[in-house]
């Protein structure tokens, strides 16, 4: 693949290795969603000292190639500490979410000034056209609980025209997590808080977090998809569930995102390809924390295996849905979604990728319990998922029905198509089942 200015210059082997024609379909079918949308990357300071940065600039430079508009915020956290301890100078925190007195702010200016001009450096090396801005005014933060936080900063404007016509330009611009105050002295922002500001000022389509983070850690666990109002709730009544390392990103997620950014990615910056995995794979590789309407419905896990398998059975015995078993349901627990009221799960269905068809998702085991029918469930069940499979990258939905057809005709727009159309295993395991559904597709 070439760089991001159509060069004849060979791109790094390291990041094409694995790209073959069947990934560049799959690629390119996103180039007319994203085009012209903005992205926000917020790389954390580490992640620029990473090994892998050098791929993350050509993974970079591919979607500017792509017509998608990035702008850079950077971190300098490990610059920071690094240089704190070369020089011996204690700081007085590193992330600028705390006091910063006239020692750490004179360190964190140099730690960007380096940091600025590592990116600088890397995006010249993939012939992107780039500048260091001073776009975003700050305000100092003042005295909270009575102490004075110095010359830490919130910011007061972004300057939007400005960074608008650098990316009209075709310029890259790159943000340094350092405002500037009425006065033009410097104050140190928060680089997270920095992102979403960033982001809201731009109407940015997404923020993506290049973090060294598998992703967001809740319990321990990878939570690959989130909505804001289930991360606002965590964040409010149980904060020590998410990990330390990734919860100022969760709590400027959420604030980007009520400000209008539909979408915040958290991914680990250190994995190569990770980011191009992320926006352009069905599965991604990160976290994906998503503005909705549907705050009802989550991913279900293994604790609802159970009860998934009680809940459907009714419908399985009137022939309604495929039978599945308890273990069968837990294999795939991956694709249910489940509807809660009051915390107890009364409808589900699930979303299933083809691996052969990548840009087909189907929609299945739909299911609304009897007494909660006819309240529009369905519908957002439907509409949910559809949504995730358009976020996921498909650009058609399946659905199978032997006696709900007319429900994903009449109600939901779907057409009638041939089962041909189904990918080779799926068409042989609806020839086995004998129950000769209707095909239903709609394009999203
Ligand atoms: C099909 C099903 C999911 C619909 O859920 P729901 O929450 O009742 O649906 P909604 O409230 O969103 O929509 C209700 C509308 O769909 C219509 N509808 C419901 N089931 C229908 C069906 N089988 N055929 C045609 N229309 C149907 C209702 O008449 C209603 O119409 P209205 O809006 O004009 O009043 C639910 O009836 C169900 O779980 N059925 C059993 C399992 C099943 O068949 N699943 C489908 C497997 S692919």
């Amino acid at each position: 693949m070439s760089n991001g200015q159509g060069s004849d210059k060979p791109a790094q082997p390291a990041a094409t290795a694995t790209i073959k024609p069947t990934d560049l379909r799959g690629i390119l079918k996103y180039v007319p969603r994203f085009q012209d949308q903005i992205f926000v990357l917020a790389l954390d300071g580490s992640i620029v000292a990473d090994e892998n940065f050098s791929n993350l600039l050509v993974d970079i430079a591919v979607l500017r190639s792509l017509g998608i508009r990035v702008v850079l915020v950077h971190g300098i956290g490990q610059q920071l500490d690094e240089l704190s301890e070369l020089r011996n100078i204690p700081i007085t925190n590193s992330d600028g979410a705390g006091v910063t007195d006239a020692a750490t702010l004179d360190l964190a200016i140099r730690a960007s000034a380096r940091v600025s001009h590592l990116i600088l450096e890397g995006l010249t090396q993939n012939s992107l056209k780039c500048a260091i801005t001073n776009a975003v005014r700050a305000l100092p933060v003042g005295i909270l609980k009575g102490v004075d936080q110095q010359h830490t900063g919130k910011v007061d404007r972004v300057d939007k025209e400005f960074l608008l016509h650098l990316i009209g330009a075709d310029i890259l611009p790159i943000l340094q997590p350092i405002g500037y105050g009425p006065d033009g002295r410097s104050l140190r922002v928060n680089s997270d808080l920095l992102a979403a500001e960033v982001a809201e000022a731009l109407a940015a389509s997404k923020i993506i977090f290049l973090t060294p983070a598998a992703g967001l850690e809740i319990d321990g666990e990878i939570r690959r998809d989130i909505s804001v109002d289930a991360l606002r709730a965590l964040l409010k009544d149980a904060p020590a569930s998410l990990a330390d390392n990734v919860r100022s990103k969760a709590l400027h997620a959420v604030r980007a995102i009520e400000t209008g950014v539909p979408r915040v990615h958290l991914v680990d910056g250190r994995v190569f390809d990770g980011l191009l995995n992320e926006i352009f794979s069905n599965d991604g590789i990160g976290s994906l924390i998503y503005a909705n309407d549907y705050q009802q419905i989550r991913k279900a896990t293994k604790r609802d295996v159970r009860f998934l398998h009680q809940l459907t059975r009714s419908a399985v015995k009137r022939e309604e849905l495929i039978h599945r078993t308890q273990q069968a349901i837990e294999k795939n627990i991956d694709q249910f979604y489940v509807f809660e009221i009051d915390e107890n799960i009364i409808a589900c269905v699930t979303l299933y990728f083809y691996p052969d068809k990548p840009q087909l998702a189907e929609i299945g085991s739909l299911y609304v319990m009897p007494v909660f029918q006819g309240r529009g469930i369905g519908r957002k069940m439907v509409e949910f998922a559809s949504m995730m499979a358009k976020e996921r990258g498909a650009s058609t939905v399946v659905a199978l029905s032997t006696q709900s057809y007319a429900f994903f005709t009449s109600k939901l727009g779907y057409e009638e198509a041939d089962k041909s159309m189904l990918p080779e295993a799926r068409l042989k395991l609806y020839e086995e089942s004998g129950r000769n559904p209707k095909v239903l597709v709609k394009q999203l």
